[in-house]
Order: structure tokens, then sequence, then C-alpha cells
């Protein structure tokens, strides 16, 4: 029987692993050849009382050309009458294996929303990675072979280390056998020219659709247009009929190199997950944008005025900055600007004119027509002031994309203190005493005591920022207010941090306090071992486990980080262990809240006795069990709530009891 119950555990605790990994992987596969080369809106808009007609043969002719794109590697879709017809097509390069065609083109269907067919009707968009393309438009444009929106790329970066005359001489040997060879090998070229050491590597490609002619015609035209790019390390010609392309690297015929290791059912599982979540971000985008649509289009004349109103508004709010204000703060979002990147954003540094340094934000979500939503709830998580919390000061909501400005906050993260930087003094116990208090206490206003009951859903060390005497401030609370609540929580559990997740919130996207209960506890206990909990290895060797195989015994401070000696508190020391211990339990509502956690960290409270942390305990397994029909039930919710491509969450969740 405890031998069944072990095969049982090994079973669950094998499968969340491969979900993790799949969660670790997807970034890895996702700079491939996935990633935006250009997107190209049409000026086209459809008008407002046709707009919905529009979207509903939009979405279905996006809805059926992945299929057909998985098929074949290619498909073309027309739906809808009169001029609210909708041509879309994708295509994927042919040296792209079936595995990452499908990520590929997943990953660009996602971008499209960004041309924003929702919000302005617009009536054409096109999206080039280096790996697909995916177009739609209002007209048959199938067999174009040229468009005045043409693109040629060119990099930044000037050839160096080699002869410039020979790289020059070779790339234009190339470009020009590239038309030849690829018109003669039915549209497709992939190859190099190498002379006296000096290599350059090229692929070209016409579309399907163009015949013979056509694809002479748009190649002839790319291999002119690329010449401008001759001194350059890279350059792309981005053309309505075919690709070209030339660099320096060998960027073709690289499927398989993508991922690490050669473990298919893993590398399966990942790019599912990998296309889910680009699905997922499609999805979202068109439903969130669906759903704002239709609410739009039933009081529209009342929507208008508000609208109007609430521009004029955040125009005097002193909330309000505006976007080329914020543009120049950053240098233009400059690389040298750039303080990091998290799940909603990458944040900048930038100096107001005032001469007041911030940080601000840029939102991966285009929020800018949500605008009632959310400058209703920037306002309101502005008014949200705690010491221990990070101000958030304001947004800008008229520009091209969505902006949130922060207090900036000088010293670094927790985490790059205690792991990155070798040039800081280690982090003596008092300091982290104080630090896990004030985070507990921003935490504890956070979930009771603020007007709002904000759950962070992202505590982790890196989003605690120190000021130069060490409070700590908690950074990017409240995001998470600012989507909708009933569609959040698949996109959460995907930007989620590992490690940090409560099992019930990984599994099941079960999202309470106690899920940053959990978080917290995993934090405190990383602080005072100096140790990273890996998520991967939730078994004997995990810090978690770890401390919990030490509860009770005499030896329960050995865990705590070498690096402090002895010059360390030990009854405070085991004291703060048991509370992150009780933090972590895996059943959640046997963690305190966080008002209590504060409470026991002072004294003032007893602490209890803590349970088993998640995944060794056998109750654990069943209720995980449980979890996991669960997942399954939630997903087919989210479909009948979505309009779009919801069938392929069921791909993720029937995958996950596949035997292997
Ligand atoms: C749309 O763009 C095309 C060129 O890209 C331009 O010729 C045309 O005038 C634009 N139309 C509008 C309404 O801006
Ligand atoms: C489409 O046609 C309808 C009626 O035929 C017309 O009212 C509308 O303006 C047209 N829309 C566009 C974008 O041309
Ligand atoms: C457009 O898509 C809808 C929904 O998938 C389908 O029912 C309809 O037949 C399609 N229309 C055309 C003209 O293909
Ligand atoms: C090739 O396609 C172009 C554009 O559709 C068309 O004008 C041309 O007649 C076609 N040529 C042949 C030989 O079919
Ligand atoms: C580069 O190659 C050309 C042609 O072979 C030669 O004439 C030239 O001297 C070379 N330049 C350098 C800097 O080596
Ligand atoms: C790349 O792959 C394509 C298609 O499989 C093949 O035709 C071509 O020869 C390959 N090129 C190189 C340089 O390996
Ligand atoms: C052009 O491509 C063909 C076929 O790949 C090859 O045989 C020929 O050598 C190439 N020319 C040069 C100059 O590389
Ligand atoms: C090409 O490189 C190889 C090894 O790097 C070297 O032995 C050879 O002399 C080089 N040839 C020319 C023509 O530069
Ligand atoms: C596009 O080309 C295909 C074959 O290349 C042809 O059958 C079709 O009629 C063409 N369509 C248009 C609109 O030119
Ligand atoms: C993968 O990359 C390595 C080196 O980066 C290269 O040698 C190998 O040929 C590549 N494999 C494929 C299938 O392109």
């Amino acid at each position: 029987m405890s031998n069944f119950k072990s095969n049982l555990s090994f079973f669950f605790l094998h499968l969340l692993t491969l979900l993790l990994l799949g969660f670790l992987l997807n970034p890895v596969i996702s700079d491939s050849r996935g990633e935006t080369v250009a997107q190209i809106c049409s000026n086209r808009t459809t008008i407002p009382q046709q707009r919905s007609l529009f979207v509903t043969s939009f979405l279905a002719a996006m809805d059926a050309v992945s299929p057909l794109v998985e098929a074949k590697g290619y498909g073309q879709v027309v739906n809808g009458t009169g001029n609210l017809t909708v041509y879309a097509y994708g295509e994927c390069m042919k040296d792209l294996d079936k595995k990452d065609c499908d990520l590929c083109f997943a990953q660009i269907k996602a971008k499209v929303p960004r041309c924003r067919p929702f919000q302005r009707g617009t009536r054409g968009g096109q999206v080039f990675s280096d790996g697909c393309y995916i177009r739609y438009d209002d007209y048959n444009f199938f067999n174009e072979t040229l468009s005045l929106q043409d693109r040629t790329v060119c990099a930044e970066k000037e050839i160096t280390g080699v002869n410039r005359t020979l790289f020059r001489d070779n790339a234009a040997e190339l470009v020009r056998n590239m038309s030849v060879e690829a018109v003669r090998n039915g549209g497709f070229y992939a190859g190099f020219v190498e002379r006296r050491n000096v290599t350059v590597h090229g692929l070209a490609q016409c579309w399907e659709p163009l015949n013979r002619s056509g694809c002479v015609e748009c190649l002839r035209k790319a291999s002119e247009k690329i010449g401008s790019c001759l001194d350059k390390e890279e350059g792309r010609v981005l053309n309505a009929g075919c690709y070209m392309r030339f660099s320096t690297q060998k960027f073709y015929n690289n499927s398989g190199n993508s991922t690490s290791d050669g473990n298919g059912g893993r590398n399966r599982l990942a790019v599912i997950l990998a296309v889910t979540s680009s699905v997922v971000a499609f999805v979202l985008l068109v439903s969130v944008a669906g759903f704002l649509f239709k609410k739009k289009r039933a009081k529209k004349q009342r929507e208008k005025k508000q609208l109007g109103s609430l521009f004029m508004l955040a125009n005097k709010s002193n909330l309000c900055f505006s976007y080329e204000n914020l543009e120049r703060a950053t240098d233009y979002f400059s690389d040298k600007n750039k303080l990091g990147q998290g799940g909603s954003g990458s944040v900048y540094k930038g100096v107001l004119t005032n001469g007041k340094t911030v940080a601000v934000k840029r939102l991966f979500f285009n929020t800018k027509q949500w605008v009632d939503h959310f400058f209703n709830e920037v306002n309101l998580i502005s008014q949200i002031d705690h010491k221990n919390l990070v101000k958030l000061l304001g947004c800008s909501i008229t520009g091209p994309e969505s902006l949130l400005v922060y207090e900036y906050i000088a010293n670094q993260s927790l985490h790059d203190y205690l792991f990155v930087r070798q040039d800081v003094q280690p982090l003596n116990w008092a300091k982290r005493f104080k630090i896990l208090l004030g985070t507990a206490e921003g935490m504890a206003y956070l979930h009771e005591e603020s007007n709002l009951r904000i759950i962070h859903r992202d505590i982790k060390l890196s989003n605690i920022l120190l000021e130069h005497d060490f409070t700590p401030r908690i950074a990017d609370f409240g995001l998470a207010r600012l989507f909708p609540e009933d569609k959040t929580h698949i996109s959460t559990a995907i930007a989620g941090t590992l490690g940090y997740m409560a099992p019930e919130y990984v599994v099941r996207g079960k999202l309470t306090e106690k899920a940053d209960v959990y978080s917290f506890g995993v934090l405190m206990i990383e602080v005072i071992t100096g140790r990273r909990n890996n998520a991967l290895s939730q078994d004997a060797s995990s810090i978690l486990q770890t401390v919990w195989s030490l509860y009770g015994t005499s030896n329960l401070t050995k865990v705590v980080d070498p690096i402090l000696g002895d010059n360390f508190n030990e009854i405070e020391a085991s004291r703060l262990l048991q509370i992150g211990l009780l933090c972590v339990q895996a059943a959640f509502d046997q963690r305190p809240a966080m008002s209590a956690v504060v409470k026991m960290m002072k004294g003032n409270l007893e602490i209890q006795t803590p349970t088993q942390p998640p995944f060794l305990n056998p109750g654990s397994v069943a209720e995980m069990r449980k979890m996991m029909s669960h997942s399954h039930t939630t997903d087919s919710h989210q479909q009948d709530q979505t309009q779009s491509s919801g069938s392929r969450s069921n791909i993720i969740s029937e995958s996950f009891f596949e035997p292997r």
C-alpha cells in the first residue's frame, strides 16, 4: 500500500516537474525564431457601427488559419461577406520542423491583436518573424508580390572582424544565388557562400500562393533592397510576397537546437506549454478587448462622453504623466536605463524634468483602451501608502502604450544583495530580521489593512527593494487588479515565479492571500538560510524539506546562512524558521494570516506547530490529484468564457494524463 502511495507520489512529482520544466524552457524556446522582426498595421479602419461584425470575421479567420499552418506549413482563409470580409494567411519558413513551426506561429499570432483590430477595427496587419509570417487584410492579397508597406530591416551593427570588401562581395553573391536557387527550388533556399574564409548565410522564401513569375519579381526586388544592408552583420527584406535574410550567423536549419537536450516528451510538453501560453496571451487580448468592446457598444454614447471626460481628468490630474515626457526621461527607453523585466512589462529608470528620479514600467498589455478601468485602478492603488510599499506615482494612458510611474528605490533588490553582488557586505542578522519584518508588515497592510484587498501574487526576493537603511519596500503590487478578475488566473500561472508559487495556485489557479503567505514563507527561509528554493527539487534535498526535517531537533539553526558564523540570535532564528514553516504548509487554510505572522515575529503571539510543506505528504498528493481534475474543469470553463482558440487549452490538460 505504501508502495502504491509512493508510486503515486512519484507520478505526481514527475508531472509537476514536467509542468515546471515547461515553464522554465518557455523563454529559452521563445527567443528562437518566433520573435517579431516587424509588425505592420494597416491604416484603414472599420466604421464603429460595423466593428463587431468585422471582429467576428477576423476572429473566425484567425481561428481557422492555425490548423492549416499546423497541417501543411501554410494556409489561407477567407471569412465574412462584403466589405466585412477578412482574408488571412500564415506560413512557416520551410527549414523549420513541425514543432518549431507550431511554436513560431502561435507566438506571432498572439501579436496580431497589437494592430488593434478590436479597439480600432484595423482592417489589416502583418507580423514577420524569422521563422514565420501571418497577415490579415480586407482584400485578397494572397497573390500580392509587393506592397507600399514592404520593409527593409538592416542590423545596427557594422561588419567587424572580417575583410569588409570580401564580405560585401560574398553577400552580394549569396543574394544573387538565393534569388535564382529559390525560384528553381519551389520558392525556398537556405544556404551560405564561403570564399576566402568569409562566410555569409542566407535564406529566401516566397509565400506559397505566388506563382513562379510572382516569386521571381518579389525576390528580384528583395535583392535590390537588401543591397542597402551589405555593410551590416545582417539584413532582411520583408515583402508582401516573400522574405529574404542574410547574416554572419547560421540561423537556418536550427530546429532542435533551441532546447538543451533531447528528451522528446519534455520538449513536447514544453512546446505545448509555450504554444498554450501564446494562445493564452492571444485569447486574453481578444477576450479582454472583446469584452470591453461589447460593453462599449452597449452604452456607446454614455461611454464616449465618459471617455472624453476621463481623458480630461487624466490630463489634469497630477497622477498623469505625458508619454513624451516619460520617453525623454528614460532616454527613449534606452537599454542602459533598463532596470529589469517582469511578467507584466519592463522597468526603466527615468529622470523627470524636475530632477526627480522615477521608475517607469512599460506594460506588456496595451491598456490604452481600458482607460476607464485602468485609470480608476491606478487612482485607487496610488492612494495606498505604507512605509514598506513602493509608491505608485501615476500613469500615462494617452500614448501608444500604457506606462506606470513608481518612485525609484536606490539600493538593489534583496535578490541582488543575497545572491548576485560580490561587492557588498553580507547582510547581518539584524538587517535580515528588519527586512523580513518590514516585508511582513507591508504584506499585512496589502491583505488586511488597506481599503482594497490586494493579493500581490509575485512575492519573491527580486520584488523586495532595499533603501539605504535597509528598509524593505515591496514592488509591483496591485498590478493584478488592472486585469479583469475572472480572466486572470491562467495568465498569472504563467507569469508567476517558480519556487514561490503555492501548490494550490500552480495546479488549480486558486488564488487567495494564503498563496502570498506561502511565497513569503519561502522568501523567509531563503533569507535565513542564504539558499535559494529550487523549484525543481521539491524532494528531500530542497531547502524547505531540509528545514522541515530538522524541525523539532536541536539542529534546526544549523541551516542558518553559514556566512553569519555564530553572529546570530539562535532563539530568534529558530522562531523565524518555525514561522517560515507555518507559512509554507501544504494545507493553505492552516497558513497564518500576515498580521499573525507580524505578531509572531514580534513575539506577541504564540507560534503554532507547523505541518509538512507540500509534496512529501501522501495526503497532499491526494489533494493534488483532486486539484488536477479540478484544473481540467477550470479549463473548459475558460473555454466557455472566451470566444476563440480555447480548444487549445484542452490539449494541455489532456497531455497531463498521458503516461510516459
Ligand atoms: C495609408 O497609408 C498609405 C501608404 O502606406 C498612404 O498612401 C495613405 O494616404 C494612407 N491613408 C490614410 C487615410 O492615412
Ligand atoms: C461597408 O458597407 C456599408 C454598407 O454597405 C457602409 O455603410 C460602410 O461604410 C462600409 N464600411 C467601410 C469600412 O467601407
Ligand atoms: C466564417 O467562420 C464562421 C465561424 O467559424 C463559420 O461558421 C462561417 O461558415 C465562416 N464563413 C465563411 C464565409 O467561411
Ligand atoms: C502569376 O500571378 C500574377 C499575380 O496574380 C498574375 O498576374 C500572373 O498572370 C500569373 N502568371 C502566370 C503565368 O500564371
Ligand atoms: C580585403 O580584400 C580585398 C580583396 O581581396 C583586398 O584587396 C584588400 O586589401 C583586403 N583588405 C584588407 C583590409 O585586408
Ligand atoms: C537546410 O534545410 C533545407 C531543407 O531541409 C535543405 O534543402 C538545405 O540544403 C539545408 N541547407 C543547409 C545549408 O544545410
Ligand atoms: C550557388 O548555389 C549553388 C547551389 O547551391 C551552388 O552550386 C553554387 O556554387 C553557388 N554559387 C556560389 C558562388 O556559391
Ligand atoms: C583560413 O583559415 C584557416 C584556419 O583558420 C587558415 O589555416 C587558412 O590559412 C585561412 N585561409 C585563408 C585564405 O585565409
Ligand atoms: C492567385 O494565384 C493562383 C495560382 O498561382 C491562381 O489560381 C489564383 O487565381 C490567383 N488569384 C488571384 C486573385 O490572382
Ligand atoms: C546546432 O548547433 C550546433 C552549434 O551551435 C551546430 O553545430 C549544429 O549543426 C546545429 N544543429 C542543427 C540541426 O542545425
